[in-house]
C-alpha cells in the first residue's frame, strides 16, 4: 500500500471504532491535515448517523461543511466523545507532535475537550524518540524574536514559517534540533515561555488510541 492508502485505511478503522457510538446528538471533534481529511470524507457516507462536528482549523470546517455536516462552534457544542486527528510524529507512549500544518493551537483545545483521542497515522509517522520532524510553536507575532532566543537557551534551533498565518493571526516557529527524550518537560518548559500560544507536543495528554497504518494492516496501540 501506498502511503494514501495508508491513510485511507486509518481513517476507516477510526470510523469503524466510533461508528457504534455515534447516536442523532453525537457531535465529533475533526483534526486537521491529509489524514483527517480522509476520515472527513468518509465521515459523509455515515452523514445521518450523528448531529455534527466540532473542527480544529478554518479548512476542516469548509471542508465538513462541504460535504453537508453541520459544524459548531466549541463553545456551544455539547460533551465531545470522540477527536480524530493525524500527526506528524508518534512514539510507544503515544506522545505526539502535531502542527505541520499550522493548526496546533485549535487541535491541542479540542482534544484537551474530547474524552477520547484517536490518532490515524502511517507507518511512516512512527518514532522512537520525538524531535526529527521540526517541533512547531505558535507565537504571537511580536514576540517572535523573544520566543526565538528562548528557544535557543533550550538549545533548540527556531525556523520562521515564512507567510505562514495561523487561523487564530499568529505566526510558527518551527523547533530543529531539540533535545525531546523528555517529551513532557519539553512541553512544559515551552509552556513557559512568555509568547508562545501552543507548541506541538501533545505529551501531557496524549492520544487514547493509536490507529497506525503497517503494510500488514491497522495495529490498534492503546
Ligand atoms: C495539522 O496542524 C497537524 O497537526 C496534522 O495533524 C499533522 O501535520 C498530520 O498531517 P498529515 O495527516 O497531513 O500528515
Amino acid at each position: 500500500m501506498n502511503q494514501d492508502e495508508l491513510k485511507k485505511a486509518v481513517a476507516k478503522a477510526a470510523l469503524d471504532h466510533i461508528r457504534p457510538h455515534l447516536d442523532q446528538e453525537s457531535v465529533i471533534g475533526v483534526g486537521t491535515g491529509s489524514t483527517a481529511n480522509c476520515f472527513i470524507d468518509l465521515l459523509a457516507d455515515i452523514r445521518t448517523d450523528f448531529d455534527g462536528a466540532v473542527a480544529s482549523s478554518d479548512a476542516t470546517a469548509e471542508r465538513l461543511k462541504s460535504h453537508g455536516i453541520p459544524v459548531y462552534d466549541l463553545n456551544s457544542a455539547g460533551p465531545l466523545e470522540f477527536y480524530v486527528d493525524g500527526a506528524d510524529e508518534t512514539n510507544e507512549r503515544l506522545e505526539l507532535i502535531k502542527g505541520g500544518g499550522g493548526a496546533l493551537t485549535r487541535e491541542k483545545i479540542v482534544a484537551a475537550v474530547a474524552k477520547t483521542f484517536i490518532c490515524i497515522a502511517d507507518g511512516s509517522k512512527e518514532v522512537d524518540i520525538l524531535g526529527a520532524f521540526p517541533l512547531p510553536v505558535e507565537v504571537v507575532p511580536m514576540a517572535r524574536s523573544h520566543v526565538g532566543r528562548e528557544i535557543v537557551k533550550l538549545g533548540g534551533d527556531p525556523v520562521y514559517r515564512e507567510g505562514f498565518t495561523t487561523d487564530n493571526g499568529n505566526i510558527i516557529l518551527d523547533i530543529h534540533n531539540l533535545d525531546i527524550s523528555r517529551p513532557i518537560q519539553v512541553e512544559e518548559q515551552l509552556n513557559n515561555i512568555v509568547g508562545i500560544v501552543t507548541n506541538g507536543l501533545f505529551a501531557r495528554r496524549p492520544a487514547d488510541l493509536l490507529l497506525l497504518g503497517t503494510e500488514d494492516g491497522v495495529k490498534t496501540i492503546s
